[in-house]
């Protein structure tokens, strides 16, 4: 694809914050960056927030509906365009923004034009016309990028595949966690102590008294890996620690922490909610695969580095992102931490491993290839009554949450959890 994204001057209005949308998607889709991770650089140049938070609602918009999109547009041409051609791109720009976002159809394409100046323009606009002619709609239910789709339903059967589409065109509600049993918090629905659920589309800001740190943002199903770990007995090792939602469970809980991450940019943000939250942890840059700690632990959480496909319903962009080879690295590194840190707990001591993956090779596989490598450490079967209502431990005694679950509430990401003791 030749290089169509270099700021241009003079554009008319509408069109800088359409270039910063289409320097996402390629950030996304050609060169496997994360969205969030890219919003700096794409948007770069865009002084009015409105036009980054336009860019940003577009790109995440197409990620969500690549698939159907895609269709779409195959719909309308005699020969499929090539994916990562630049006709294609500004499409999906100017479809996403005229059915998803109500952009009225002449500002979504006359904004989008520029973007392929000197190029297919003739057959951008033709096949936009076609389609808006056609009065073009999205099917109610998302489809979900063919191989994700694919992998998914052998792993899981077709109707986890069927709800996870269903799960793209939902807004997902907000979970607060809370710091104690009886802090006061906004009118929600409490799945589990300590939780509360705010319905879809309520700002964090503009849940009541935020600012006074009794609660902090965590989806429900990433709240269970330190549920596992019970009330405060002693020093927990958080090893993949930032931003810091578990960390903060874990001090609210009484645990004395130590929270471990190699990004000291991540870091900071721990620091922050610490210091908002009123919470307090030692907090350590290190890289877990190079570190050694002083003495044993009583208990050790590891939250690991993933392909993240259990978050995909915020982060539409790790379907794109989340492939073969992506997976393959991330189970690497997710079997040398566990490796490493298992040494670390005492005897007797606690290890949870999750992963925000529905990737069965970084959850299920990844414990029992831990399992096999140790005559050290058992599972300790996960107990209903630890987890929210309506997730329930596999028959391993694993917790695995999936797109199936809790769907009449609002749904949950998908986590693997397992939980360990060393030299029980
Ligand atoms: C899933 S996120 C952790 C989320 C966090 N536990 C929470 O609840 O907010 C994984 C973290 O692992 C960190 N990480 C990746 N590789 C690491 C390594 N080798 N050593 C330490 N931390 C690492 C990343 O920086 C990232 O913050």
């Amino acid at each position: 694809m030749p290089a169509p994204y270099k700021p241009v001057r003079d554009d008319p209005p509408g069109v800088p914050a359409r270039r910063a949308a289409l320097k996402l998607l390629d950030a996304v889709l050609r060169r496997g960056q994360a969205l969030e991770g890219a919003l700096h650089n794409a948007t770069q140049g865009l002084d009015n927030p409105s036009d980054r938070a336009l860019a940003h609602a577009i790109a995440a918009q197409v990620l969500r509906r690549l698939a159907d999109l895609d269709a779409l547009i195959d719909s309308a041409t005699r020969q499929p365009l090539p994916d990562d051609a630049k006709a294609r791109f500004a499409l999906r720009i100017a479809l996403a923004q005229a059915i998803l976002l109500e952009t009225p159809p002449h500002a979504a394409i006359s904004t989008v034009l520029p973007l392929v100046d000197g190029g297919p323009r003739k057959l951008v606009h033709g096949v936009f016309g076609t389609l808006m002619r056609a009065n073009a709609a999205l099917p109610e239910v998302p489809a979900l990028p063919p191989a994700v789709a694919a992998r998914w339903e052998a792993a899981w059967g077709a109707d986890m595949v069927a709800a996870a589409g269903r799960a793209i065109a939902d807004q997902p509600p907000l979970d607060l966690s809370l710091k104690d049993e009886d802090v006061e918090h906004p009118e929600g629905v409490s799945l589990a102590p300590r939780h509360v659920r705010l319905p879809a589309g309520t700002g964090v800001r503009a849940a009541e008294g935020f600012g006074e740190g009794g609660w902090w943002v965590q989806d429900l199903a990433a709240s269970i890996p330190a549920r596992l770990l019970g009330t405060g007995n002693g020093r927990v090792l958080d090893l993949c620690a930032a931003p810091g939602g578990k960390t903060m469970q874990l001090a609210a809980a009484g645990w004395d922490v130590t929270a471990l991450d190699v990004s000291e940019a991540r870091l900071a943000r721990l620091s922050d909610n610490l210091a908002r939250t009123g919470l307090s942890a030692d907090i350590v840059v290190a890289d877990a695969l190079a570190w050694t700690p002083s003495a044993p632990f009583d208990a050790i959480l590891i939250d690991a580095p993933c392909s993240a496909t259990g978050i995909f319903r915020r982060h539409p962009d790790v379907l794109h992102r989340a492939c073969p080879r992506v997976i393959a690295e991330a189970r690497d590194i997710q079997a040398a931490l566990l490796a490493r840190a298992a040494d670390w707990a005492r005897p007797g001591g606690t290890i949870v491993y999750a992963v925000c993956s529905l990737e069965p090779q970084e959850g299920e596989a990844q414990a029992a290839a831990f399992l096999a490598s140790r005559d050290d450490v058992a599972v300790v079967p996960a107990d209903a009554a630890e987890l929210p209502a309506g997730v329930a431990p596999t028959a391993d005694g694993f917790v695995r949450t999936l797109p199936t679950m809790l769907v009449a509430e609002g749904a949950l990401d998908g986590f693997f959890v397992a939980r360990f003791a060393r030299n029980p």
